[in-house]
């Protein structure tokens, strides 16, 4: 099974990646967190650090290495934050073939508020958030015990920049898809709950 989860920043694709890798057996590729893991990673174009920071997207050549990298070394995988350009959809059709693209919609008024409560472990990276997903102890992931952080980028400026860039690059990938017949929309606005029962529907409608 080869999927793309697309959707704004926010709208909880990493949230029901938890979820799917685990009941489909899939690697979850996710551009996001392989390149916070390498932040400081010198290349040519300067650090990931200094786009992420910023909201900005870091240079193609870099995110593509990354997930050429992690696809060939994956037997079914959802991919996650990739492909965010036209350019990026390109490379990924000259690599692999896709199943089905699950598109997450989230009005962006609920993003902001969703970035900026959003709180991740540490240790496993699980998502929670201050008021709509919270963990039992404030500060503690339920899972594993370790400390929760506020990423760097979901500061409210940020978090702005960052659906400023999602709006001019990446949303037009939903028609792309669209037209391709590749596209399989859920609505994410509803609960954690009922998005993942679209989720678990939307995967089996494609095998
Ligand atoms: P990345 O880490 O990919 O961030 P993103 O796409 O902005 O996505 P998020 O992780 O912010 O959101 P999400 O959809 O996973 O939401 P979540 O489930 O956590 O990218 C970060 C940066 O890396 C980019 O800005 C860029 O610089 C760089 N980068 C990455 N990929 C790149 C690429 N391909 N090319 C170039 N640069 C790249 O949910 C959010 C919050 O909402 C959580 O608190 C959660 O608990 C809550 N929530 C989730 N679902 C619901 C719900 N249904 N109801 C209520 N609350 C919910
Ligand atoms: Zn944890």
């Amino acid at each position: 099974l080869r999927l793309v989860i697309l959707g704004a920043p926010g709208a909880g694709k990493g949230t029901q990646c938890e979820r799917l890798v685990n009941e489909f057996d899939l690697a979850h590729v996710t551009t996001g967190d392989a390149l916070r893991a390498n932040k400081d990673m010198e290349t040519e174009y300067g650090t990931p650090r200094s786009f992420m920071d910023e909201g900005e997207l870091v240079p193609d050549p870099v995110v593509n290495e990354i997930v050429e990298a992690e696809l060939t070394a994956a037997d079914g995988f959802v991919l996650d934050g990739y492909p965010r350009n036209h350019d990026q959809a390109e490379y990924l059709d000259s690599i692999t073939d896709l199943d089905g693209v699950l598109y997450l919609a989230v009005d962006e008024g609920v993003l902001v508020d969703r970035l900026t409560g959003r709180r991740v472990c540490s240790d496993c990276g699980a998502n929670y958030h201050v008021e709509f997903n919270p963990p039992a102890e404030t500060g503690t992931c339920d899972e594993c015990g370790g400390d929760l952080y506020h990423r760097e980028d979901d500061q409210e400026e940020t978090a702005r920049e960052r659906l400023r860039v999602y709006q001019e690059n990446t949303q037009p990938l939903i028609e792309f898809y669209r037209n391709r017949g590749e596209l399989i929309e859920i609505d994410g606005e509803q609960s954690i709950e009922a998005v993942w029962e679209d989720v678990k529907d939307a995967v089996r409608s494609t095998s």
